[in-house]
């Protein structure tokens, strides 16, 4: 019975986590607080090649993105390369309209990756980018990703690791500070990491490459910074199962920041990723 109990919890648990996650993609303003410190970014610290170039593109290649967001890799990918076909899709009618915006010329539908509207073998390489750590079936989706892909095809998958960052050290001392209780965990855990990515990838396709990106950034003044962790707050409040006094987080995250700030001259912060590159056998279609 306390097991039962427990697993209600843990499954309702889930799904508010998973409503604020959703929540959080409606419009792209937290897609773009986070891509914001990429400006920031110190080439010279930086190790690893970007997703997209771990594919040999031979320009007849036709491409899905699933997840694709505002579409910052569509745009990439097109800009850098000759393809056969792009297509983008997303389960955010938001993420769409500012992916319209941007690039009116790129096509872009509406979708989910547990049910992707393209018959079997309709792609040469399908793209899933930092998106899989939203989806709570991963079999499912991977399954989904082989089918659309032909024999042969090419799965690329991207996410980041389950190590803290220096920016999450900060949000945690605020978030300490600001409640008076430091909690073992402030912050949700992704599910699908580049720690525990290879595996489950794995699982539906077999051998998996992996090749490690660490990007660090050098960011002098701390509105990036809190832009970065104001695009954090439903899913830390759903996940933590109160409302918190941001404006008070806000405070006690920037005291920290200015410190570090008149210390070094700059803030540093790193994102250490991972992308994944799979096949789906070639040969005939089952
Ligand atoms: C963190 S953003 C990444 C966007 C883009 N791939 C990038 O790297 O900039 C994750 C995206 O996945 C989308 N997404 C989440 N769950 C999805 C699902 N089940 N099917 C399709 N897209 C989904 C979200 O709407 C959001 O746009």
């Amino acid at each position: 019975m306390a097991r039962d109990q427990e697993t209600l919890e843990e499954r309702s648990a889930e799904a508010t986590l998973g409503r604020a996650q959703r929540e959080q993609h409606a419009s792209h303003d937290n897609l773009q607080k986070r891509q914001a410190i990429f400006a920031y970014r110190e080439p010279e610290r930086c190790s690893g090649r970007p997703a997209i170039e771990s594919v040999p593109w031979e320009g007849t290649e036709r491409v899905l993105e699933v997840g694709c967001g505002n579409g910052v890799w569509l745009r990439a990918l097109r800009s850098g390369h000759a393809l056969g076909s792009v297509v983008g899709l997303d389960l955010s009618a938001g993420m769409l309209e500012a992916a319209r915006a941007e690039d009116p010329g790129q096509p872009v539908v509406g979708g989910d990756v547990g049910r992707l509207p393209f018959p079997e073998a309709s792609f040469d390489v399908v793209m899933a980018l930092w998106m899989l750590y939203h989806v709570a079936d991963h079999r499912g989706a991977l399954e989904e990703l082989h089918r659309v892909l032909r024999p042969g095809g090419r799965l690329l998958v991207a996410t980041n690791s389950a190590r803290q960052r220096p920016l999450d050290a900060v949000l945690v001392a605020a978030l300490d500070e600001v409640t008076g209780s430091a909690r073992e965990q402030w912050l949700p855990q992704l599910n699908f990491t580049a720690e525990n990515g290879p595996g489950i990838v794995g699982q539906v396709f077999g051998e998996v490459a992996v090749e490690e990106v660490r990007s660090t950034f050098a960011i002098p003044t701390p509105e990036p910074a809190l832009g970065v962790m104001a695009s954090m707050r439903g899913p830390i409040e759903a996940f933590c199962g109160e409302t918190l006094d941001w404006p008070a987080v806000e405070a006690a995250a920037r005291r920290r920041l200015e410190r570090a700030i008149a210390l070094d001259g700059v803030f540093r912060t790193e994102i250490v990723a991972a992308w994944f590159v799979a096949q789906r056998a070639p040969g005939a279609l089952s």
